[in-house]
This record gives C-alpha cells, sequence and structure tokens, in this order.
C-alpha cells in the first residue's frame, strides 16, 4: 500500500481494521509514482473462525465489495488479477511461501486485488512494479497464536495461495462513472424483511449495473415474486430498435422459496421483493477462475447495491450459498452454473 501526496508522507501504509488505525509499514521508492495504489489483502483467521469451509467465498466477495466501494469514490484504475506475489510485493509483504520465515509469529495476509487512486491517465501497472521493486516492510510485532491453523484454516490459506497465482501481472479496468459521496455515505444494507416488489423498470436499472461493471464474470438475473413470479434476465429486444437490452423471462415460478432455502436456510429471502443473482463459477472451475468470479460477482453487486441506494430501493447482499445449483434447477446440465452472490431488494417506500 502506497501514499504520496495528502496528509500522509510518502510511504507504505497498512490499515489495521480491527483498531481502524493505519500505521507505516516503510518507505516510497525514491521518487515515489504519483498517488495511491491500494493492495487489498484477506487476513482469513476470523472469517473460518466464523464460517469454516464456508469462509473462502465470502472472503472473496467481500475483498469485491471492498474494490467496489473505493472505485466508486473515484479510483483511476483497478485489477482483480494481479499475480498475488506481486500484489504482495507492491504492500511491502512477504509473499506466502516465505511468509512464516520472514514474519515468524504473525497471520499471513492474502493479496486479491489493487485499485490505483488518481491521477486519470497514470500507469497503474508501472506503479505497481514500482512499489514491488522496493524492499519489504518492517515485520509487526508477533502475536501469541497467530502460527496455529484449524485445519479448515490451513486448507483456506492453501485455496488462497492458489486463488492468487496468476501468470502475469493481470489487466487493469478504468471505472466507469463515480457515485455521488451522498449515496455512498448513506449506503447501507438494510434489516429484513425486504417488503415490496421493484418496479421492472428499477430492476432493469440495478440488473444492468451489476452485469455491465465488468467485461467478464458471471451472469446475472433476478427472481421476482407477485402476479407473474419468475427468473428475469436483459437480453436484446429482438427489434433491433433498441440500444439497451430489456428486461426477459428466462423462467417462471417463484424461485424465492428456493433461494432461501439454498442461503443457509435464511428464511427473509422467500419474502424478499425481488433477489438479484450472480451465476457461473462451474465445478471445475480453477482457482484463479473461482478468484475472479467471486471478485468480480462483489465488485458487481457492490455496485449494484449503491443503484439500488439512488432508486431509493433497500438491499441486502447474500453470500451464504450452499450447493445453489441453478443451472440444474432451470433444466440444464448439473455443476455449471452455480449462484456465486445474490442482493435482496425491496422497496423503500415499504413499512
Ligand atoms: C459478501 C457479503 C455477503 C453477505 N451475506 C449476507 C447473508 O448471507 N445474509 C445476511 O443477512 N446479510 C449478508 N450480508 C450483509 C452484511 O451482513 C452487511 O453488509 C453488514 O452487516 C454490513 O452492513 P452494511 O452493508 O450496511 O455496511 C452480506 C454482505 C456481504 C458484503
Amino acid at each position: 500500500m502506497g501514499a504520496s501526496g495528502g496528509a500522509l508522507p510518502p510511504g507504505r501504509y497498512a490499515y489495521d481494521a480491527v483498531r481502524h488505525r493505519v500505521h507505516r509499514r516503510g518507505p516510497a521508492p525514491a521518487g515515489p509514482p504519483d498517488g495511491t495504489l491500494v493492495v487489498l489483502t484477506v487476513n482469513a483467521r476470523r472469517t473460518v473462525s466464523h464460517y469454516g469451509h464456508r469462509a473462502l467465498p465470502l472472503l472473496l466477495l467481500d475483498a469485491g465489495h471492498a474494490v467496489a466501494a473505493l472505485v466508486s469514490a473515484g479510483a483511476a484504475g483497478m485489477t482483480l488479477a494481479a499475480d498475488g506475489a506481486l500484489l504482495s510485493a507492491a504492500a511491502g509483504l512477504p509473499g506466502p511461501a516465505r511468509w512464516q520465515d520472514a514474519w515468524p509469529g504473525t497471520t499471513p495476509q492474502h493479496p486479491l486485488a489493487a485499485v490505483a487512486i488518481g491521477p486519470d491517465g497514470g500507469d497503474p501497472g508501472a506503479a505497481l512494479a514500482r512499489w514491488a521493486a522496493c524492499p519489504p516492510g518492517e515485520a509487526p510485532q508477533p502475536e501469541p497464536g497467530a502460527e496455529a491453523a484449524s485445519p479448515a484454516l490451513g486448507r483456506t490459506w492453501r485455496a488462497l495461495d492458489a486463488a492468487a497465482s496468476a501468470a502475469g501481472p493481470g489487466g487493469w479496468t478504468t471505472p466507469t462513472a463515480r457515485t455521488p459521496d451522498s449515496t455512498l455515505l448513506s449506503r447501507r444494507s438494510a434489516p429484513p424483511p425486504l417488503s415490496g416488489a421493484p418496479s421492472p423498470e428499477d430492476l432493469a436499472q440495478v440488473l444492468a449495473r451489476a452485469a455491465g461493471a465488468l467485461p467478464a464474470g458471471p451472469r446475472w438475473c433476478v427472481a421476482t415474486g407477485g402476479a407473474h413470479p419468475g427468473l428475469l434476465h436483459l437480453a436484446p429486444d429482438g427489434s433491433g430498435r433498441a440500444h439497451r437490452p430489456v428486461l426477459h423471462r428466462l423462467a417462471s415460478g417463484d424461485a424465492r422459496p428456493t433461494l432461501a432455502a439454498w442461503a443457509a436456510g435464511q428464511g427473509w429471502i422467500a419474502e424478499a421483493g425481488a433477489v438479484l443473482l450472480a451465476y457461473g463459477c462451474p465445478e471445475d472451475a480453477d482457482a484463479p477462475g473461482i478468484r475472479r468470479d467471486h471478485l468480480t460477482a462483489g465488485h458487481s453487486v457492490g455496485l449494484a447495491q449503491l443503484t439500488a441506494a439512488e432508486l431509493n430501493l433497500t438491499s441486502r447482499p447474500v453470500g451464504s450459498w450452499q450447493r445453489a445449483d441453478l443451472g440444474a434447477a432451470l433444466g440444464g446440465p448439473a455443476g455449471r452454473d452455480w449462484i456465486v452472490h445474490g442482493l435482496a431488494l425491496g422497496r423503500g417506500d415499504q413499512p
């Protein structure tokens, strides 16, 4: 993580999420690149102790949401696919293979993404390489028990190592329009129930924000109830006249009760006004593919949640999917189209 300009002198700074503070990790390269480069890493320990073997997708989705929050605040570029060793070096961290030797008694952090904040038109890939060439930062104080790992934590660390390995520096994407500060500051996940069906126009806008966020990644649809329950997706209107895709029916019938069962039995989902769904990530996906689909889904749902807030809809992400084989339920082959992420939606004007 680097910073130059602003209130902090140039250098590497680490954010401590528990204490909500930054502390200096080390110096910047001589003549540091302009702007700030943020490397997002995950510390899997607390998530695994809460969710066990279900922690991996949640860690990836959460990281995607964090990227969405940063890019919505005006980032100039982001990468969800850069090699983990490169990201670790840029953040001044030991790579996973050297962690215990270099920083004994500390919990490994796994890098997943990077975001460049200002200036527009800079070269964030070059900035990442400059930071990566800088010597590693100072080791934090060892913590008692930091090296102890349950079998589930050890498996999650290995899966994160595998997910972060990539062939190269990863492509950089220039984020689309920034979100007004007032929306960023007021966005909250609504507590259930999320009552009231959003209008088709609003659903189309939320779907379009999610589906259009990045060129690759999962596919998208929305489950609705009401008089004509079904699954809707965006597709060309067929007339050749419309410039924008429009809502089309993918399937009929109320999917929400099944979604509630698949989401670890969260019954309130069966009553939600609508549920946006990201699906894909086949069961034979390799580790980088799992990373890509989940980071993309988290990022895109993060942006879709901001669109929902702008439309005065209530919303709540849903990440606890278990054996949610949407493709097979729609009559396709098994194991190809798993639900990766969701966003329950309601009408903000409902009691
Ligand atoms: C990746 C992800 C998965 C989530 N999964 C669930 C879920 O399965 N059930 C639920 O009730 N809330 C879920 N949430 C909502 C969080 O509990 C909520 O975002 C968190 O309490 C923070 O509140 P905020 O969104 O208002 O900042 C999820 C949030 C994220 C980012």
